[in-house]
């Protein structure tokens, strides 16, 4: 981990001299997406995100990793715009426009999309017709079929659903919505073996891993607990949460495989940039 820490910053280090001055800023703003920049955000009294920062490229998948109530749904209810938090300070910076106090659907019509942890049912709305509703375009019977979920085509939206089907009715409205900026919270969560697949080939389509590296313009952040889903997604960053921050960053794998060795707060000490 540490080696890999090391290149990272002798490879910033590196195109900083390759690229010098003005060159570098400008490659550097066309390709940053979201930019969080010491976000400090309570809800209830209680501060969950403090002095938060995160920088997301153009065409990159983050993993976030952290224990339960450290603040990973809070900060992408917040990147969504979910109005019940209080931002203290900070801002949030998306292609370019300081989106910190935007409203949801402006969030949402620049490119923000999110799967939530626990999104609520809607009674009285077909799962096909909220398909229609977030893009009248879309194919809702081929994006149905790539979930193998046409058979819930017809059902209110998660009424009734088995944890694992929330999941994948989730996933049904992003491949809908195609956002720029795809939030996953959970994906994983309570899904079996071969859904997991699905899903995961699904948010591989979302963030265009089908692409070239250079050619990718579509951008993701995922938040899980196992990591099971990275088997068949492709992160390409990850970082450890800790008591509302970020306090490590690196290659997803390395890091997971610490969290398992030494813990979250075996993470604490690692000196990687965020
Ligand atoms: N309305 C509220 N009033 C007080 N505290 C709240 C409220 N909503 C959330 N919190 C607290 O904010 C903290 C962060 O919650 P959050 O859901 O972001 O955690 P998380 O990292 O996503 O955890 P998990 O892994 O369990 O999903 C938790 O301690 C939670 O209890
Ligand atoms: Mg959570």
């Amino acid at each position: 981990m540490l080696l890999r820490c090391f290149i990272e910053s002798a490879l910033i280090a590196a195109k900083d001299i390759i690229l010098p001055g003005h060159k570098w800023i400008i490659w550097l703003e066309v390709m940053r997406l979201l930019e969080i920049e010491d976000l400090s955000v309570s809800i209830g009294g209680k501060q969950v995100l403090k002095d938060f920062n995160l920088r997301i490229s153009k065409g990159e998948t983050h993993a976030l990793f952290g224990p339960n109530g450290t603040g990973k749904t809070t900060l992408l209810n917040v990147i969504a715009g979910i109005p019940r938090y209080t931002i203290d300070g900070g801002r949030i910076v998306f292609k370019g426009k300081d989106i910190t106090h935007m409203s949801m659907d402006e969030r949402a019509r620049l490119g923000i999309g999110m799967a939530f942890q626990r999104p609520p049912a809607i009674r009285g709305l077909r799962l096909q017709d909220l398909i229609k509703i977030i893009n009248p375009e879309a194919d809702a019977l081929s994006i149905l079929r790539k979930m193998d979920f046409e058979a819930f085509a017809e059902r209110d939206v998660n009424r009734g659903f088995s944890g694992g089907e929330v999941k994948r009715s989730e996933m049904v409205q992003l491949l809908a919505q195609q956002p720029d900026f795809v939030m996953l919270d959970e994906p994983d969560s309570g899904v079996d073996l071969e859904n997991i697949k699905l899903i995961g080939e699904a948010i591989n389509s979302l963030t265009q891993k089908d692409l070239r590296p250079s050619l990718r313009t579509k951008s993701g952040v995922i938040i899980t607990h196992f990591g099971h889903i990275l088997d068949y997604m492709k992160a390409d960053r990850a970082h450890v949460m800790l008591g509302g921050s970020i306090v490590c960053s690196g290659n997803p794998g390395e890091i997971l495989e610490q969290i398992k060795r030494s813990g979250y707060e075996g993470c604490a000490g690692c000196t990687c940039p965020v």
